[in-house]
């Protein structure tokens, strides 16, 4: 333990609770989370919190679009999210939600504390809105043809081809994204966050070292263009908390969603109670004045939130200021922007389904700096620097000098050092790393790290402990040579923990050792017995790689249960394969299986997952809302033959009512079932 631990609460921005992660959302966590792991390796109360961002209109229509409560999605994408953190080896101390008891009462406190110190007023504005949904629409849920360059079809605030930005209002030929109708004006009344009473206060803030030089550098630019009131409301209907003392108005889910950290905090704090983990102090951690650290890492894009919003808020409210805010830049695969149609938009469990996660974690460790600077994952690089440094440089270490101990040494390792030099300066390269780490350059750390692995492998080359070996009065100096080499493997398993916690559980099981702590760096492991090497780390075959970047991707988020295709989500991964419970054929005739032919096929305004198919079944007509819009055309199904559960209770959804199921085969994917020639529409299957 250091002298004084120091008393730390890192987060990372809360995930939206509609959307899979992926390789973009992995920069950010990995960053943190080998970040704490660094903290916690030197013996500091390091505290790691996060949760799902639950509210917002994207959650609300994704959810009905589904056929399901926002909760429930909620719910669903949650666990989905905590299973790839943890198969990441991202380590929460909590992962909570912000639709929970604590974030709603943190948010009326503040709200209340913001209005008593009249910080917030109502004010009327005029916005879009969708008669035939009957709701306000944000600026996302507007396209139309851009006022500058007549692209069509872009969003409602800045154009994707010339990137212009401009009012919604502007828009030629606006349609809504919810149901294609032209949106109309119409005033609301909105509640107005005073950001300007802070602009002195955040100034200071600002230049007061807690941000990097480029972020404090965007801020004056923001300050320059002035700090104007933040519209904190949303009209019905809305998935949010409803702002008490007003009716049909909710939080805006950029209010509520930073709040989420000190609720994971409380939340943390209530579930530590009575259980015998040390139980952190609210007050310790978020009063004002409070003398502990704060972090928060996040994306370039939310920089505004959490450096002018957040701490003015905070400070509002009564609460202390972040001590950092860490802000990093997005991912580029090969150089480019991550796209679908290239398969580099790459789901976290797609990725788990080909590679090991601490491949991934050792090369964005391996490009990640301080900075806002965009890091590209580039494949070939990727392939070739985890091959040359893990397998090649690391790994190689101790898999050269196992052997031997275990044939010369009886599997002790020595009870000297052979070279005691070269483990001092290994050692002495500990203060030098810990400072890399801290201020977040981990690619020079791992740089520096790797230039001693290159060190020790050129001791062993020099020695040459397996010429040694062929003469059996030098046993003593080949268990020497060897010792040495592992305990060089030790120090930079040690210096590597932080980035690869997998891994260094391995190493440890092979070294037969406790846990290694960062304070351990100058202390050799002599006169020790060791376990038999297993291979720490296979290399990265290219073609897994290929692999990575052709496979399928899902269709859209499974619906539970599936609103028409059948193409429930089975888990990824092993658990996919297992066939469901056995039913006995009595069961299975009560399913009315028949064939049909689809008469015509056409997108659902509002909806992008689904498809309208009406279909032929032998003089019946029927029309199925099927989630296939990713994977088919729906001009390609016309005068196709299909499967269609015609037994099925019809479902009332949004779009309208889905008379059966069309059938399809895949987890992620949809491919159609079709019967073979011959078969007319109307027969049943059997
Ligand atoms: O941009 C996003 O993905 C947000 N869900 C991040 C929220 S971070 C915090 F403020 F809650
Ligand atoms: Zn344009």
């Amino acid at each position: 333990m250091p002298t004084t631990p120091r008393k730390i609460l890192v987060t990372s921005a809360l995930p939206y609770a509609n959307n899979a992660i992926h390789m973009g959302h992995l920069v950010e966590y990995i960053q943190t989370d080998i970040w704490v792991r660094f903290q916690k390796l030197r013996g500091h109360d390091c505290l790691y919190l996060c949760a799902s961002d639950a509210h917002g209109t994207p959650v609300m229509l994704k959810a009905q679009e589904l056929g399901m409560t926002p909760e429930a999605l909620v719910g669903r994408f949650h666990a989905e999210h905590l299973r790839d953190f943890q198969r990441f080896h991202i380590e929460f101390d909590n992962f909570h939600t912000t639709h929970s008891a604590e974030n709603r009462q943190l948010v009326e406190g503040i709200h209340a504390r913001l209005q008593e110190r009249g910080l917030l007023s109502w004010r009327s504005i005029r916005q879009a809105y969708d008669e035939q949904a009957g709701m306000f629409l944000p600026d996302r849920f507007i396209r139309g043809t851009c006022p500058v360059c007549g692209t069509a079809d872009q969003y409602g605030d800045s154009c994707e081809s010339c990137g212009a930005t401009y009012a919604p209002t502007e828009l030629i030929d606006a349609r809504s994204v919810v149901t294609g109708s032209t949106p109309v004006q119409r005033d609301s009344e909105h509640l107005f966050f005073h950001l300007d009473r802070f602009g002195a206060s955040l100034r200071e803030w600002t230049r007061a070292g807690h941000l990097d030089p480029s972020v404090s550098r965007k801020l004056e630019e923001w300050f320059a263009a002035g700090l104007r009131d933040w519209d904190i409301s949303r009209d019905a209907p809305y998935f949010g908390f409803p702002i008490p003392g007003a009716t049909d108005k909710y939080f805006y889910v950029w209010l509520d969603a930073p709040v989420g950290y000190m609720a994971s905090f409380l939340n943390l704090a209530g579930k530590a109670k009575g259980s015998g983990a040390p139980v952190p102090d609210f007050d310790e951690y978020w009063a004002e004045g409070a003398t502990t650290e704060l972090y928060h890492f996040i994306g370039k894009d939310i920089a505004y939130f959490h450096t002018l919003f957040w701490p003015a808020v905070l400070e509002g409210a009564g609460y202390r200021k972040p001590s950092g805010v860490f802000v990093h830049g997005f991912l580029t695969v090969n150089g480019q922007k991550m796209s679908k149609s290239r398969g580099t938009f790459i789901p976290a469990a797609t990725y788990l389904e080909h590679l090991d996660p601490e491949y991934l974690r050792y090369y964005y460790a391996y490009k990640l700096g301080p900075g806002t600077d965009d890091i590209d994952l580039n494949l070939e690089d990727f392939v070739a620097r985890v091959n040359s440094d893990l397998v090649g440089k690391f790994a190689n270490i101790a898999s050269r000098c196992a052997g031997f101990i275990s044939r010369h040494g009886e599997g002790r390792l020595a009870d000297r050092l052979g070279n005691a030099a070269l483990f001092d300066d290994f050692a002495a390269a500990a203060p030098a790393l810990a400072g890399h780490y801290e201020a977040r350059e981990f690619g020079r750390a791992l740089r520096e790290i790797m230039a001693l692995a290159d060190r020790a492998n050129q001791y062993i080359a020099e020695r040459q402990p397996w010429a040694l070996a062929k003469d059996p009065a030098r046993s003593r100096e080949v268990q020497e040579i060897c010792s040495d080499g592992l305990n060089l493997f030790r120090l930079l398993m040690l210096y590597l923990k932080p980035v690869l916690p997998a891994m260094a559980a391995r190493a440890e099981a092979f070294l037969r050792i406790e846990p290694l702590r960062w304070e351990q760096h100058d202390q050799p492991l002599l006169d020790h017995a060791i376990g038999q090497y297993e291979p720490l780390v296979t290399r990265i075959d290219p073609a897994a790689v290929a692999r990575l970047v052709d496979a399928p991707r899902p269709v859209a988020p499974a619906p539970a249960p599936a609103p028409a295709a059948a193409r429930p989500k089975a888990p990824t991964g092993k658990a996919a394969q297992e066939p469901a419970a056995t039913i006995d054929i009595d069961t299975f005739l009560k399913v009315d299986l028949r064939v049909v032919t689809v008469l015509a096929a056409e997108l659902v305004e509002g909806a992008d997952s689904l498809l309208r198919v009406s279909v032929d079944m032998g003089g019946e007509r029927r029309t199925v809302l099927a989630s296939i819009r990713k994977a088919y055309q729906p001009e390609a199904l016309v005068g196709r033959q299909l499967i269609l559960v015609a037994n099925l209770k019809p479902r009332k959804m949004r779009f309208g009512t889905s008379e059966g199921m069309l059938l399809a085969a895949g987890d992620d994917e949809a491919f159609l079932l079709a019967p073979d020639e011959g078969a007319r529409p109307g027969m049943r299957v059997r």
